[in-house]
Order: C-alpha cells, then structure tokens, then sequence
C-alpha cells in the first residue's frame, strides 16, 4: 500500500493549483500576442492567418477566464503578469513565436489534465480537455501558414530565424 496521508494529497492539490497559475500566466501571454500579432502580420501571403490570429486572440481570453474561474473555486487569487511576452516585426517570427509559445501550452495542459485526473478533479479535467482541443487547433493553424508539422516532435530542429531571448 502507498502512503496515502493527507499531507500527501495536499501537495498534489497545491501542485495543481501552482500549475494552474502559470497557465493563466501564459493564456495573458498568448492574448497580447495575438492581439498584436494579428495586426501586424502584413505580407499578402498571411492575410487569412491574421484573421485567424483575431479569433485565437478572443479564445485565449476565454481560456484565461476559465481558468481564473478554477483558480476562484479553490480559492485561490489568480495571478495577474502574464509569461514573458515575445515580439518582432518579422512575419515569419510573430508565427513561430505564436507556434512555440501553443507548443508550451499543449504540454502544460497535458501534464494539467493528468494532474486533475489523479486528484478526482474531475470537472477541471473537461474544463482542461476543451481548452487543450482548441489549443491543438491554434497548433495546427500555425503550423500550415509556416508551412510545418503542428507537432512539435516532428519539427526539430524548425524554428524562427531571430534567437529566442
Ligand atoms: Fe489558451
Ligand atoms: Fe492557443
């Protein structure tokens, strides 16, 4: 038999709910990114995906409500700085910063859903399995306008031209 005391659980419980700010933390990221991103995509050849970038903006806010919503449930107070923000003028790095930044994201969630799932957190674990769906979709999407593959492992090595800071 494992030990299961409660101080056992607790840990796991404020494990969750540490993992679970750092997510809200990237969702405000990913929605200034966006914001700025889709208007300042300009070669001809990437019109659609800013238009696309304008939805995955509005979606990211929804995710950060989600989440802030968990963090209120177990009454936490959700954090309010965002992840390091990442900008450039250059087309092709605003979409692999955008790509990098939702690579980070899928694995988080993953490891997020498995964490709610050994804890019972049943609820969250759909909250958390809706998110990373739609997160999967910004994958994809900016994977076809960079013209990779949406998963991260079958890309090495790909990445934007200006070093990461
Ligand atoms: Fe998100
Ligand atoms: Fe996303």
């Amino acid at each position: 038999m494992t030990d299961n005391s409660s101080s056992g659980q607790d840990g796991g419980k404020q494990q969750l709910i540490q993992g679970l700010q750092e997510d809200l933390a990237r969702e405000y990221k990913a929605v200034i990114q966006y914001v700025i991103f889709s208007q300042k995509l300009d070669k001809a050849q990437y019109m659609d995906i800013a238009e696309e970038l304008e939805k995955h903006a509005h979606q990211e806010l929804d995710h950060a409500l989600a989440i802030s919503r968990q963090l209120d449930y177990f009454g936490e107070y959700p954090v309010h700085e965002p992840k390091p923000v990442q900008v450039s003028e250059k087309n092709e790095d605003m979409l692999w910063f955008d790509l990098q930044a939702e690579d980070e994201t899928v694995k988080n969630y993953r490891q997020r859903i498995q964490q709610a799932e050994s804890l019972g957190e049943f609820a969250l674990a759909e909250v958390l399995q809706e998110i990373i769906r739609q997160e999967q979709d910004h994958q994809i999407d900016l994977a076809t306008a960079l013209g990779v593959t949406a998963d991260p492992e079958q890309r090495q090595g790909k990445g934007p031209s200006v070093s990461k800071t």
